[in-house]
């Protein structure tokens, strides 16, 4: 794969040195390459020449040009899992390390928050990301709101687009839901073991295969983009913001993140609803603290730091 992606024409023997391998076997090979979606060109003189790659996330593609040191060093493909968070969590507890990332292209039993059912159907993006961080267990509520901005960066990098934070972690586009990213973790009572972040992204689900119950409130990506959106390059994208967001809240802390945040969101300053499992409460979102907990000033002008829940936006500020 790396010669045909290196050169134009390649012979069958030229690769067959390289690889150590012979020419029936590189004829197999390219034959599960076009199966793949890979077009490639055969000529008798001039050997195979790579004409197109698909847009399959296959760990080649998301790390052909992938400029991180620590995510996405490791990428491990399925085509079908319940969850990649339990394929994440299965290698973690092995001991795979930071940064590997485990993705698929559609999932049976794909989870939210909130034992949620997260729909995954094929053109999506589903995949999750191990993380080692040396923070406190309480800190690990920041982890999903610096994926979340890595995410709406990537998206922004990507199509031009400009995506909204809602807290805690949806990413939002013209007021639909068009992502979600779920943190799991395992840790003692003061250090954390492995953090998995799972981001699901509605990357080219047409409009009409969403279920009924999310139909109203969801849209993909491509969709409101107006064109097939590059499931390779925002994977890479959102790797690549995620590495660059993560030192610098190792190295520097949250502070910056947090403002960031601020700034793409559209919880701040709205008049929210929060859900949770045990009660309603509503009010106007002030902020979000140091530890990523949302602040919420109650009609009586009390404040209540909530750090879970579902919300809804009643009004907005901005978009
Ligand atoms: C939410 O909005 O509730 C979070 C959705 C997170 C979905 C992703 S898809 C990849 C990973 N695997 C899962 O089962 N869930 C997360």
């Amino acid at each position: 794969m790396q010669r045909l992606r290196k050169c134009g024409h390649v012979s069958g023997e030229d690769i067959g040195k390289d690889a150590g391998i012979s020419r029936t076997a590189i004829w197999k090979h390219i034959n599960e390459l076009r199966r793949d979606g890979y077009q490639i060109e055969s000529s008798p003189n001039r050997g195979y020449r790579l004409i197109s790659t698909p847009d399959n996330p296959f760990p080649e593609e998301i790390k052909a040009g992938l400029n991180t040191h620590i995510l996405g060093q490791s990428v491990e493909f399925h085509h079908e899992v319940t969850s990649t968070q339990d394929i994440a969590k299965s290698v973690a507890t092995k001991g795979a390390s930071e940064g590997t990332v485990i993705i698929a292209e559609t999932q049976t039993h794909g989870r939210g928050r909130i034992r949620r059912t997260w729909t995954s159907l094929p053109g999506g993006i589903y995949f999750s990301i191990i993380l080692r961080p040396e923070i406190k267990p309480t800190e690990a509520l920041q982890l999903p709101l610096i994926a979340g901005v890595a995410a709406a960066q990537a998206i922004r990098t990507v199509t031009n687009l400009r995506p909204s934070l809602k807290w805690p972690n949806d990413i939002t586009l013209d007021g639909k839901k068009v992502g979600g990213i779920l943190t799991e973790m395992s840790a003692e009572i003061d250090r954390l073991d492995w953090v998995i972040i799972g981001i699901g992204l509605n990357a080219n689900i047409p409009k009409s295969r969403f279920p009924d119950d999310v139909a109203g409130i969801a849209a993909s990506i491509g969709e409101i983009y107006g064109d097939h959106v590059s499931r390779v390059k925002l994977i890479q994208a959102i790797l690549t913001r995620l590495e660059i967001l993560y030192e610098a809240y190792q190295f520097s802390g949250f502070e910056d993140i947090r403002q960031e945040w601020k700034r793409l969101s559209n919880t701040i300053g709205a008049q929210v609803t929060i859900n949770s499992t045990s009660n309603k409460i509503s009010g106007l979102a002030i902020d979000i603290d140091q530890d990523g907990a949302l602040i919420l000033q109650k009609e009586d002008g009390a404040q209540e730091r909530i750090i879970a829940g579902d919300v809804s936006l009643r009004n907005t500020t901005h978009d």
